[in-house]
């Protein structure tokens, strides 16, 4: 581990967000010099990979931090309520709007807005939010007062916003505006080395939330755990944990204790349908039967027909054995 990265992992613990991976590392060394200026930060990476926590952590390492971080998740509302979510409205400029409403621009005024989904906003609300960042001013919906903006903008997405560029779906002048800077969390299943320490993490907080005291993570459940394919990343990773403490009464989680099945695709072939090497596929099938029997040898030998020594032998040759 390089040293230079001790600090800036010590920074990012206090926000929840741990990893080890040099790549990652790397990437977020170079975020940390926009960290304090104005620039726009567009954060890409499946879901559960932790954009939003990285967004706040921007914000609260900027000079804009003691005033509001404000979110809006563009994905979960229609088009006209993103809108009146956004610049606001005055009352009476439509049926529904029966006092003044503040919008996420004006409440992020001097701190920072992030907007969530942003590849769900439609072209028409595209167009708008482009004048807002070149403009620097809106109106609320309905009103006539020309309010100035000093805001940082942060924005998220889980979806490839590249190619909705060139199929024509978001604006690539919007693009460019948003992307002054990129970072990319990768996916969970491509950075294995971060599943033990984040383990441990959530270990912790379950641990003191449930009365527990697991210490650790048996070889052969980490062992599932860095053959799983993660499609819902940290999230998951951390619910796993947390069921697993929740219910687990020993001090070392096993294979049992983990509610995955793996379904590793990492080393499935496209150039031949998707089939996987005969090797992985008999040790994701070892793991799926260990947990189906609750770890036990004996009973998972006799199912699959086999001794228990060699059993073993299969388990120690895939470095699965305890
Ligand atoms: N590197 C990490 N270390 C520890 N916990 C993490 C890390 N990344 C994410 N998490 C945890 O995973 C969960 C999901 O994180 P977050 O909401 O930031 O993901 P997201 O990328 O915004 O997901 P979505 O696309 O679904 O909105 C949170 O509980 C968060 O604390
Ligand atoms: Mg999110």
């Amino acid at each position: 581990m390089l040293k230079r990265h001790q600090l800036l992992q010590n920074k990012l613990r206090q926000f929840g967000f741990i990893t080890q991976n040099a790549a990652l590392l790397n990437q977020l060394e170079m975020m940390e010099r926009i960290v304090p200026t104005d620039i726009s930060v567009l954060i890409t990476g499946e879901s559960g990979t932790g954009k939003n926590i990285l967004a706040e952590y921007i914000h609260k390492n900027s000079p804009r931090k003691n005033n509001n971080f404000i979110t809006l998740d563009v994905g979960c509302l229609s088009p006209q309520i993103i809108e009146s979510e956004l610049f606001g409205h005055v009352k009476g400029s439509f049926t529904s709007a029966v006092s003044d409403h503040k919008g996420a621009f004006e409440r992020a005024q001097n701190g920072t807005i992030f907007l969530d989904e942003i590849t769900e906003l439609d072209l028409n609300l595209q167009k708008k939010l482009l004048r807002v960042l070149e403009d620097k001013v809106i109106r609320r919906l309905g009103g006539e007062r020309e309010i100035r903006l000093d805001l940082r903008i942060i924005t998220a997405t889980n979806k490839d916003i590249r190619q909705l560029v060139k199929s024509g779906k978001f604006r690539q002048d919007l693009y460019y505006r948003l992307n002054e800077t990129t970072v990319h969390l990768p996916p969970l299943r491509e950075r294995p080395e971060d599943i033990g320490p984040i383990c441990q993490f959530f270990l912790d907080i379950y641990n003191k939330q449930y009365a527990k005291k697991i210490s650790s993570v048996s070889t052969a459940a980490m062992s599932l755990m860095q053959d799983y394919s993660w499609p819902g990343n940290i999230r998951e990773l951390r619910n796993v944990i947390k069921s697993a403490t929740a219910l687990s009464k020993r001090e070392v989680l096993w294979i049992e204790d983990l509610n995955i099945f793996s379904k590793s695709t990492a080393d499935t072939n496209p150039q031949f349908n998707g089939i996987k090497p005969l090797d992985t596929l008999e040790k994701e099938y070892l793991l799926y039967a260990l947990k189906i029997f609750d770890g036990n040898k004996t009973k998972t030998a006799q199912a699959l027909d086999i001794s228990r020594p060699r059993l073993q032998r299969i388990l120690e040759r895939h470095k699965i054995a305890e």
